[in-house]
């Protein structure tokens, strides 16, 4: 495995980003402070947290017209649930880690959008009722796959790296049960994890990937690119697989485009790879 993947790398940055004696307890980013917690996913730590709001459209101060309710798993120090609210949405923002839900309330309350964000200490979907429903769920996810075995050392290390790609099989097979109908999972995945392996989970759980951005960023000397997936409830049939020009390919693609505008992004096509 390059050293891109390599599990024993990503453990090593989680360990620097917890232990390093400069590790702020505010930080800038948006052109706004933000609280971050020990334990915390730093996000000046990592170009993770940068992209993903980039990929959602959420680097702007305007507010959108739609307000759409966003589920976002694994919402570390609570910048994007934040910047969502700040744009107009509603956002109930989930993590594992219980420092992290503390660390979204402190951020939402600093930031005067705690009528908008509600954090809640769950693993993926757990906490959620049955019945809980979501225009968009987001993960910005701890995409490099570690031995199926390994034993986490701290819940830090689980914003950097997966057992055994668990928590993803779960996310990509239970997220679509909290979609509106006309909702959308999306999932920020990385090189630096294992897509293959993902295509195979995906299939697996009869799920579809479908890449709507494409960016790539040096990360020290290695450039490394980020993907924005779209997860689609099942895979394409024969007849849209065929002939581009059939009826249903372009019933499929209006819905698809329909999805892209809603998540406010432009087709892969449109844009740039590199940053
Ligand atoms: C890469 S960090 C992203 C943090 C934040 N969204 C950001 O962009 O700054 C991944 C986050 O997923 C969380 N996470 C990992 N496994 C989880 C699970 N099973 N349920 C909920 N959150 C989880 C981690 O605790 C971490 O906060």
């Amino acid at each position: 495995m390059s050293d891109v993947r390599s599990h024993l790398k990503s453990l090593e940055r989680s360990k620097r980003s917890l232990t390093d004696p400069d590790r702020p307890r505010t930080f800038s980013m948006m052109g706004r402070e933000w609280d971050l917690l020990d334990e915390v996913f730093a996000p000046v730590h990592s170009p993770s947290t940068g992209i993903a709001l980039d990929f959602l459209g959420l680097t702007g101060t305007d507010s959108q017209t739609r307000s759409p309710s966003l589920l976002e798993i694994g919402c570390g120090a609570g910048v994007i649930a934040v910047q969502a609210a700040l744009a107009g949405w509603t956002a109930v923002a989930a993590d594992i880690n219980e420092n992290a839900v503390e660390n979204t309330r402190l951020n939402a309350e600093r930031h005067a959008v705690a009528d908008r964000v509600t954090a809640l200490h769950s693993d993926l979907f757990d906490a959620l009722d049955d019945g809980a429903r979501f225009d968009r769920i987001f993960w910005s996810s701890n995409y490099v796959l570690a031995p199926a075995d390994y034993t986490y050392q701290s819940v830090h290390e689980r914003a950097y790296v997966d057992a055994g790609y668990r928590t993803h099989r779960r996310y990509l097979e239970q997220a679509v049960h909290h979609l509106t109908d006309t909702g959308s999972v999306l999932l920020h995945f990385c090189e630096r994890g294992d897509m293959d392996g993902l295509e195979k989970i995906a299939g697996e759980c009869g799920r579809e990937l479908r890449v709507l951005r494409r960016r790539t960023v040096l990360e020290g000397q290695d450039p490394i690119e980020h993907t924005l997936l779209e997860v689609l409830p099942g895979p394409l049939t024969e007849a849209e697989r065929g002939s581009r020009t059939g009826a249903r390919v372009a019933a499929s693609g209006a819905r698809h485009r329909a999805q892209r505008e809603r998540v406010g992004v432009r087709p892969e096509k449109d844009r740039p790879v590199h940053a």
